[in-house]
């Protein structure tokens, strides 16, 4: 158990890919198998031990404290620290040296799902006596992250964030482990990427950065579909978390709800709060916000229906975004990757792949 560690989670900067998904909630508290998405990394800090948290942010600080308050709900103790301005992710964990004590430090990427053993993490980083520790996940397409090759004995050999051509498919996870030290050494008071500027500077001054490979569950929920498929492992218990307000399954289904006895949904989905499901609709792998009507006959497959939003009557909307209160016509096809502004209204057969009717 982590007792003597201490954590950060970086929830600041601009967080722009996920808009216009919803107006409801920033990124980290956006509703993700029925609690705010940051919720679930919290409650696996909680399971390693960890009792401290920092919450390093850029927002103002109510947007997560009216939520999570002191911690004491969830078995942390958690404090804010706010940037006047975005100071980056090296700038926000510079930010917060001043609230840390423990002699290692996780830090937190707080957009990333993860199944990873943290303390098998922190042992990697104790064993092989390591200033800084990387997480390293090994993906299909490394180009969209930072990409971190190791030498045979565990060593860290270069960082490149988000290069063209990667030399290996070894990126970073976004869970580091710090010596507190090694944080005090950052610039203080302007922004610094922690991925371009500190790692790099770490390696060229001979510092020992350690990588730890594992094959755990990881993903990251950068994009509305990352968040879609995130989401529905949650759901079913691919992806653990210990805060799931119910039990793993086909679908989590929150309170109010209606859905109708020949209705099928599956795969995962979240039907929030008073969300109604009319007869025959076929929902899968998808999350319905509170107060989201889909009709009969509607089929909603994974994708994001947004709160109060309307799926009319047999209208098909397949790995799409809907914004809060929009409304998609009976019969319209929306497909791959569309999103619908919130409050924008359809109308019927307004927006189709196919010229049957
Ligand atoms: N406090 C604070 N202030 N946090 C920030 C700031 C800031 O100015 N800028 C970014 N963050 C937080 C984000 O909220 C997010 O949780 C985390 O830092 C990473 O920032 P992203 O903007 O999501 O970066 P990314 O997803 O493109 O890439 C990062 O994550 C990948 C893994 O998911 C990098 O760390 C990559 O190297 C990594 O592979
Ligand atoms: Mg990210």
């Amino acid at each position: 158990m982590l007792h003597d560690v201490e954590a950060v989670v970086l929830v600041g900067g601009k967080g722009t890919r996920l808009r216009p998904l919803t107006l409801s909630a920033p990124k980290p508290m956006l509703p993700t198998a029925g609690v705010p998405f940051l919720a679930h990394l919290l409650s696996r800090i909680r399971e390693a031990g960890v009792r401290r948290v920092v919450l390093g942010t850029s927002y103002l600080a109510e947007t997560f404290s009216d939520h999570f308050g002191d911690g004491s709900a969830l078995g942390l103790e958690i404090e804010y620290v706010v940037e006047n301005e975005p100071l980056g992710t090296g700038g926000g964990i510079r930010n917060v040296y001043k609230h840390l004590s423990a002699d290692d430090v996780l830090v937190f990427n707080g957009d990333v799902l993860a199944g990873t053993d943290l303390t098998a993490v922190v042992d990697t980083h104790r064993r092989t006596k390591a200033d800084a520790t990387l997480h390293l996940v090994r993906v299909q397409d490394p180009r969209a992250f930072g990409c971190v090759p190791t030498d045979d004995d565990g060593r860290v050999t270069a960082f490149l964030e988000k290069t063209e051509d990667p030399p290996t498919d070894q990126i970073n996870a976004g869970c580091y482990v710090f010596r507190r030290e090694v944080i005090e050494s950052i610039p203080e008071g302007r922004p610094v990427s922690v991925e371009r500027e500190t790692f790099p500077g770490l390696l060229s001054s001979g510092a020992r950065v350690s990588g730890h490979v594992d094959v755990a569950y990881w993903r990251d929920m950068g994009t509305p579909m990352d968040l879609v498929r995130g989401s529905a492992d949650l759901v079913r218990g691919v992806a653990p978390s210990a805060a799931l307000p119910g039990p793993t399954g086909e679908s989590l289904v929150l309170e109010g709800a209606r859905i109708h006895p020949t209705a099928r949904v599956a795969g995962g989905t979240t039907v929030g709060r008073n969300v109604t499901i009319g007869k025959g609709a076929r929902i899968e792998g998808s999350m319905l916000f509170d107060g989201a009507v889909v009709g009969d006959n509607a089929r909603v497959l994974h994708a994001v229906v947004g709160a109060g939003a309307r799926i009319d009557e047999s209208a098909l909307v397949s790995e799409t975004v809907i914004g809060d209160r929009a409304v998609v016509g009976a019969h319209c096809e929306l497909r791959h990757g569309m999103r619908v502004w919130p409050d924008v209204v359809l109308p019927p057969h307004g927006i189709r792949f196919s010229a049957d009717v």
